[in-house]
């Protein structure tokens, strides 16, 4: 027999989310969200993940504060910009568009019985600009907001009415645009409900205290069901297909002292591999049995429950992957990353905010997905977060970036030689949008710049960033090449 391994074509595509980049918060009957609530605050330190996260006190707070500014109420405003976003990522050559909707724009509390016109007529709108441009659509249902009426009035994803809640969202996504969407993501980054719960499962902190854990977990349980249950409902009604998304960190051994090699086991099935465990296989893993009676964890759990999950699992597996991380038994200087804090790694440089830059890390962690669960993979984040440059005549010239792109690229076209099945790579904020972590617009992924600054000043005009160029070439030169 003669073996032969190869490249296959892939979707290259670009990625945004409602509440960092659609702005209009208060515009088409929007009810208010868990976002809507974050304010700018000066970064103080890269070396820890600015989590910024709120208080019954404070959101009460927010809702009448007029003075700070409050960056996810305005994010790239492109409630103002669809038409020109469209063409522009047309002009690009994407294959895909990863957007999300806003539940508070459809259901402004998020527990009505009708959605709102309003909201119906804007997203009919967003998705005929998509559709008519050519692109196919990669739909993620919920991006970290929630209507904060859910919040106040039923205490987020604790709830289990949440669930019904979300079905109903579904249902109307599905009848009024089922035919058009290709993909759907019920959750962005699901395990992002362990490490940031207020922007994960909207769950509200008493004041000076900690997240009680059973909640928590309680909240996560109820999203996996709502996930599994919306695959159900949606393998009924549309022909799209479904996945789960996790934030992926890549762990390394700080050392191969074994202590440390077991805490990489231990921090990757709990940080990583539990939620899309879960969501992919259709059942709890045995290691989180010990991680909960450790930690005296209990949550309610049905056999309903039960039985949803394991007959409705995903049709694909997606992740989001910006650095690797490194577990060790000892205490070592540390580093921000992606909603983890981490220790340093000697051999990769890192972004002003502490990620650790590593294009083999995709390549692994490609590898370690598909061995582990055999399904397709979407690569549904991606991209370097920096501080660009608007010029006199208006150009960006960030090399920084295309070099980091073009660095993940060949590690990508690499882990297919490897035999790993990919679907396609989203490269995240595509257009520049409002971070999630530290709210600010000044750290930048896009290839499209928008002119506005951390406290919403500027004439959020678009510009293309020398990555736009280079982006839109290797498209077409893959296009060319299969
Ligand atoms: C992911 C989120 O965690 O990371 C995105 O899904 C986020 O919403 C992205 O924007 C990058 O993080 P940040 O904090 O740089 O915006």
């Amino acid at each position: 027999m003669k073996f032969h391994c190869e490249e296959k074509p892939i979707l290259w595509g670009g990625a945004t989310a409602s509440s960092q980049y659609e702005g209009g918060w208060d515009k088409g009957g929007k009810g208010m969200d868990t976002q809507d609530c974050r304010p700018y605050l000066v970064r103080t330190s890269n070396a820890t993940t600015e989590t910024r996260l709120l208080t019954k006190k404070s959101v009460n707070e927010s809702k009448k504060d007029k003075l700070k500014f409050y960056p996810f109420r305005s994010g790239s405003d492109g409630y103002n910009h669809l038409k020109e976003d469209i063409q522009l990522l047309k002009e690009l050559g994407i294959d895909i568009y990863r957007l999300s909707i806003s539940w508070a724009r459809l259901y402004p509390n998020g527990d009505e019985e009708e959605p709102n016109i309003d909201g119906i007529r804007y997203y009919d709108e967003v998705f005929s600009e998509i559709k008519k441009s050519g692109m196919k659509i990669f739909l993620t249902m919920t991006h970290y907001a929630l209507p904060l009426y859910l919040v106040e009035h039923y205490g987020g994803w604790t709830n289990r009415k949440l669930i019904e809640f979300y079905i109903r969202f579904a249902k109307t996504i599905f009848e009024k645009w089922g035919d058009i969407i290709d993909y759907y993501l019920p959750f962005n980054e699901i395990n992002a409900g362990y490490f940031s719960p207020y922007n994960g499962v909207g769950l509200l902190r008493e004041e000076n205290k900690p997240y009680n854990q059973s909640l928590v977990f309680q909240s996560l349980h109820h999203q996996f069901v709502a996930s599994a249950k919306v695959i159900e409902l949606g393998h009924k009604l549309v022909k799209g297909k479904f996945g789960c998304m996790v934030a992926c960190f890549c762990y390394y051994p700080y050392s191969c002292n074994p202590l440390d090699n077991m805490k990489l086991v231990t921090d990757e099935n709990t940080n990583t591999w539990f939620c899309a465990d879960v969501l992919t296989r259709g059942y709890y893993p045995n290691y989180m049995t010990r991680f909960f009676e450790e930690r005296n964890i209990e949550f309610e759990v049905t056999e309903e429950d039960e039985r949803v999950l394991r007959e409705n699992t995903a049709d694909f597996v997606s992740f989001s992957y910006y650095q690797s991380s490194v577990t060790s038994c000892e205490e070592k200087e540390k580093t921000a990353g992606n909603l983890v804090v981490t220790t340093k790694n000697p051999y990769l440089k890192a972004t002003e905010w502490g990620w650790q830059i590593d294009p083999v890390g995709l390549r692994v962690t490609l590898n370690k997905v598909y061995d582990r669960y055999q399904k397709p993979i979407f690569i549904s984040e991606n991209g370097l977060g920096s501080r660009d440059v608007l010029e006199e005549d208006k150009t960006i010239h960030d090399s920084y970036r295309i070099q980091y792109l073009k660095e993940h690229f060949e590690q990508i076209k690499e882990a297919q030689l490897d035999g790993v099945d990919i679907l396609g790579y989203i490269m995240w904020g595509v257009i520049d949008i409002v971070s999630a972590g530290s709210c600010e617009m000044e750290k930048r992924y896009g290839v499209v710049y928008v002119d506005a600054d951390n406290e919403g000043k500027g004439t959020y005009q678009r510009y293309k960033k020398d990555s736009f160029e280079w982006y839109k070439n290797f498209i077409k030169s893959e296009k060319e090449r299969f």
